[in-house]
C-alpha cells in the first residue's frame, strides 16, 4: 500500500470514526438528559435514533469500509489457532539483522504471511503482524500518524489499543484499553473502548521460530 493511499484511508476512517463517536455520544446524552418535560419524548426518540445510527455506522466502518481499504475486519483471533513451533519448518529469510531498527516492530511479508520482526540487539523475534485483539498491525500502517511502540521489558505493545505481548512466547500480558493506556491515549483508548464494547480482550499471539544465519534473520513458517 502506498503512503498516499494509506494516508487517504486513515483520514477517511478517522473522519468516519469521529462522526460515529459523535452520533453515539450525542445519542447517549439525549437519552440520559432528554430536555425539559415538554420535549422529553422527542429528545428520547432522537437520542435512540442517534445511538442506533452511531452503532450501525461503527459496525459498517469496521466490517465493510476497513477491508475495502486493505484493513482486516476487526475480529479477534483466538489463541486456539496458534500453530506450534515444531510445525514451522519452512525457513525464509526476512533480511539482514541490521536492516531492522532495534527495539521496534517492523512488518515484512514472508510467503504471503504478514510477519512482525522485532530486533533486540543481536537477537530477533518474529510474531504475526496483526494484533489478535482487532487485527490491526503491530507496526502500524505506512505513513500513519500512529507509530509503532518501542519494545519494553521484552514485550511489544499494539499501538492501537495498548495490548502487550511477550515477544518470546506471544503471551498476552496486558489487555486492550487498560486504564494506563486509556489515560495516556484518550482517543485510541477511552473513546474507542466505547466502539469496541463487543470485543475488549486479546488472546495470545502467534510467534515464529527465528535463527540468525550469517547475519540474516531466518524465520520458520508453517509448511
Ligand atoms: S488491535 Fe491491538 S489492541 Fe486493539
Amino acid at each position: 500500500m502506498s503512503i498516499a493511499l494509506a494516508f487517504v484511508g486513515v483520514s477517511i476512517l478517522g473522519t468516519w470514526g469521529i462522526a460515529t463517536i459523535a452520533l453515539i455520544v450525542g445519542g447517549i446524552i439525549l437519552i440520559v438528559a432528554p430536555g425539559d418535560a415538554e420535549t422529553v419524548s422527542s429528545g428520547l426518540g432522537t437520542g435512540i435514533f442517534l445511538l442506533i445510527a452511531g452503532l450501525v455506522s461503527g459496525g459498517l466502518m469496521q466490517i465493510v469500509a476497513a477491508p475495502l481499504l486493505g484493513i482486516d475486519p476487526p475480529l479477534p483471533v483466538k489463541a486456539k489457532s496458534i500453530i506450534p513451533h515444531e510445525r514451522m519448518t519452512a525457513w525464509a529469510s526476512a533480511g539482514p539483522l541490521r536492516a531492522f531498527p532495534d527495539g521496534v516492530a517492523t512488518e515484512v511479508r514472508l510467503r504471503s504471511l504478514r510477519v512482525a520482526i522485532v530486533r533486540e540487539g543481536e537477537e530477533a523475534r518474529a510474531l504475526t503482524a496483526l494484533c489478535p485483539h482487532a487485527r490491526l498491525p503491530l507496526a502500524s500502517f505506512p505513513g500513519a500518524p500512529i507509530r509503532p511502540e518501542p519494545v519494553r521489558d521484552g514485550c511489544v505493545m499494539c499501538p492501537f489499543h495498548g495490548a502487550r505481548f511477550e515477544t518470546t512466547t506471544g503471551k498476552a500480558v496486558r489487555q486492550p484499553f487498560s486504564s494506563e493506556f486509556n489515560a495516556a491515549h484518550p482517543l485510541l483508548g477511552r473513546l474507542q473502548s466505547k466502539l469496541f464494547f463487543w470485543n475488549m480482550g486479546a488472546e495470545d499471539i502467534q510467534t515464529y521460530p527465528v535463527r540468525i544465519e550469517n547475519d540474516e534473520i531466518m524465520v520458520g513458517l508453517p509448511r
